[in-house]
């Protein structure tokens, strides 16, 4: 069977002001539907920068990026909006969890934006939440969750919607090494079972080597792992 690209990026560049050098410099990877992708590679050599770029977060200096075959450079606010919540989940770095709700409603949330029923939205947040592990804490605020509970509400969020393809950024960067594999495993699990590609990005070579694909971002480029 001929798999399908999901995202391609073709002689991909992003230069920031005050920068010397492109922190990405023509650099060019396709992933299949289905494929499970990991870029090592240590602090600052741009691997947030290439994920926000491949997620339409970013726009490039130049070169391009297709997802689904289209190029996104050329939709407007709106078209991207709609492609990025119907086909992508995004794991941020930061978490970026909303401070003001509580645990359900960050993860509902999504659902809710796609004009998913309250009830439905909220039923579907409490089923992953309990499978992730954070029954007892569905009314928490981030500010009264661990670090790695807040993660695990991060990737929880990210998958609601079964998005085609999850990308996350560091997902278990701040926590200790026995946590950050569990939370890992779990994520590559739940990312499996929805059949989603997987686009990760970490500087731990041991926890990129539990995917198939593996690169290495070094001076804005990409080699085989
Ligand atoms: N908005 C920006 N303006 C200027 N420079 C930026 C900007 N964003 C990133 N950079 C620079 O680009 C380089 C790559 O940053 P990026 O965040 O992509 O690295 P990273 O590999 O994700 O690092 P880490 O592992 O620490 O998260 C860094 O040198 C950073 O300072
Ligand atoms: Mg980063």
């Amino acid at each position: 069977m001929i798999k399908k690209s999901l995202i391609n990026c073709k002689d991909l560049s992003k230069m920031f002001d005050g920068l010397d050098e492109a922190v990405i410099n023509k650099l060019n990877i396709n992933i299949n539907e289905g494929d499970h992708t990991a870029i090592v590679g240590v602090s600052g050599s741009g691997k947030s920068t290439l994920l926000h770029l491949m997620a339409g977060l970013e726009k490039p200096s130049s070169g391009k990026v297709k997802i689904l075959g289209q190029n996104i450079s050329n939709l407007d606010q709106n078209s991207l909006g709609v492609l990025r919540n119907k086909y992508l989940g995004f794991v941020y770095q930061f978490h970026h969890l909303l401070n003001d709700f509580n645990t359900i409603e960050n993860v509902a949330l999504p659902l809710l934006i796609r004009r998913c029923s309250y009830r439905a939205a909220f039923k579907e947040a409490e089923i992953l939440l309990k499978k992730i592990g954070l029954a007892k804490r569905l009314t928490h605020k981030p500010s009264q969750l661990s670090g790695g509970e807040r993660q695990r509400v991060a990737i929880a969020r990210s998958l609601i919607t079964k998005p085609s393809c999850i990308f996350a950024d560091e997902p278990t960067g701040n926590l200790d090494g026995k946590t950050a594999h569990f939370v890992f495993d779990l994520l590559l699990d739940l990312a499996k079972a929805n059949h989603s590609t997987i686009v990760l990005v970490t500087h731990n070579n041991q926890l990129a080597s539990k995917l198939k694909f593996q690169y290495k971002l070094n001076q804005g480029k990409l080699k085989k792992a």
